[in-house]
């Protein structure tokens, strides 16, 4: 989403809070950006304090005394989970539009927390679920709203890779919740709220037996959603394989892009595959025994990352609602939390908003 006007504009000054691995990713696609810049940083760590330095915008140990001293207009919270709630809350209390890293929070309490204070304060809060600024998944969107598929019936989402042995040196991607059920596929389980509508049900697996730590890294799960589509999700970061999205999709340049899909969505009247956009379906007579076409559609590719600042600076200027509201993340977030659930009770676990 980018301004449309041809008179050149101030940039709207971001603060970022947090300047770890994504929010790293964040300044430097600031820094390129025609729209928005860098208001200031704020992390404690002396290699955040050195990266402000070089870039010659303030710095701070406490994001607090950086909302109180800097113009900022807007903030990126990309802090860990626990934060993300005080943080926000600090945030939507000074009237700042503010976008917190995917998850929305640590808790559905602290989720719950956040998202009602932006709503009673009326300050726009978004989450950073990136994909959604991703054309491929918009153009699967659109595909899909437009009826093109019928009644999607099925649904199969593969998040197969493998993550590196020094990836698990720091102790909390040992543990419960820093697997890849809440660390990727979450983003898949989004991604699916996106395209088919609100889950009401989950049952999952998950087994650690490859790599023996407290955390997963293999997980199971199959979602029922509100309009009968019944889906699976394979994720497993112990395995060499490129069905991935970020591996499919291209999105960040280090991870190399491989050629495959990683998502497959079937229908009454046809089936679609996600990054590459195959079409199949039946050109007259319909069943098994005839022959399907398929059919790519054009592919537009665009930085989501990029995309999502243009979408901060139109929410912040209310000139657009999130893409990925509070409630999304929420949402998303009770979805992923009832996977975990679901595997260690072996039940099916049932969703109160659907
Ligand atoms: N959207 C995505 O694809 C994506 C990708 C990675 C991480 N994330 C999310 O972003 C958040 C950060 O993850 P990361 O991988 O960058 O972690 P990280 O550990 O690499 O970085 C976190 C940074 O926050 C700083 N920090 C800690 N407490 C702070 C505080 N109170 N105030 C200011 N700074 C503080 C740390 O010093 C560190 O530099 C997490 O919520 C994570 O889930 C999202």
């Amino acid at each position: 989403m980018s301004l449309e006007t041809n008179t050149p504009i101030a940039r709207m000054p971001i603060a970022v809070l947090g300047a770890g691995a994504i929010g790293k990713m964040h300044i430097e696609r600031i820094a390129q950006h025609p729209e928005v810049s860098l208001a200031g940083i704020a992390d404690p760590s002396s290699a955040a304090r050195d990266l402000a330095d070089s870039l010659c915008v303030p710095w701070y140990a406490d994001p607090l005394a950086l909302l109180n001293e800097t113009n900022a207009k807007a903030v990126i919270v990309a802090t860990p989970n626990v934060t993300h709630t005080p943080i926000g809350l600090a945030c939507i209390a000074r009237g700042l539009p503010v976008l917190v890293e995917k998850p929305i929070s640590d808790t559905l309490a602290n989720a719950r927390l956040l998202s009602d204070a932006a709503q009673t304060a009326g300050v726009p809060l978004m989450v950073g679920h990136q994909r959604r600024h991703n054309p491929i998944l918009r153009r699967a969107r659109e595909l899909l709203q437009a009826g093109l598929l019928g009644t999607p019936v099925s649904a199969v989402v593969m998040a197969t890779w493998l993550k590196p042995d020094e990836y698990f040196d720091m102790a909390w991607r040992r543990q419960i919740g820093g697997g890849p059920v809440m660390i990727n596929m979450i983003h898949d389980i989004d991604a699916m709220r996106f395209l088919l509508g609100e889950v009401v049900s989950v049952q999952a697996q998950t087994s650690h037996l490859v790599r023996g730590f407290e955390v997963e890294d293999t997980a199971s799960a199959l979602l029922r959603f509100a309009n009968g589509a019944l889906c699976t999700l394979n994720t497993s970061d112990a395995a060499v394989a490129p069905w991935n999205w970020d591996l499919a999709a291209g999105e960040a340049a280090h991870y190399p892009k491989q050629e495959v899909d990683s998502m497959f969505i079937s229908g009454t009247e046809a089936s679609l595959t996600i990054p590459q956009l195959r079409i199949y379906r039946y050109a007259g007579q319909r069943g098994w025994h005839q022959t399907l076409t398929e059919e790519r559609t054009p592919l537009h590719r665009a930085d989501p990352y990029v995309a999502q600042l243009s979408h901060l600076r139109a929410v912040a200027e209310g000139r657009a609602m999130p893409v990925c509201s509070g409630p999304d993340g929420l949402r998303t977030l009770e979805v992923t939390l009832a996977v975990h659930e679901a595997a260690r009770t072996g039940m099916t676990v049932q969703l109160s908003h659907g």
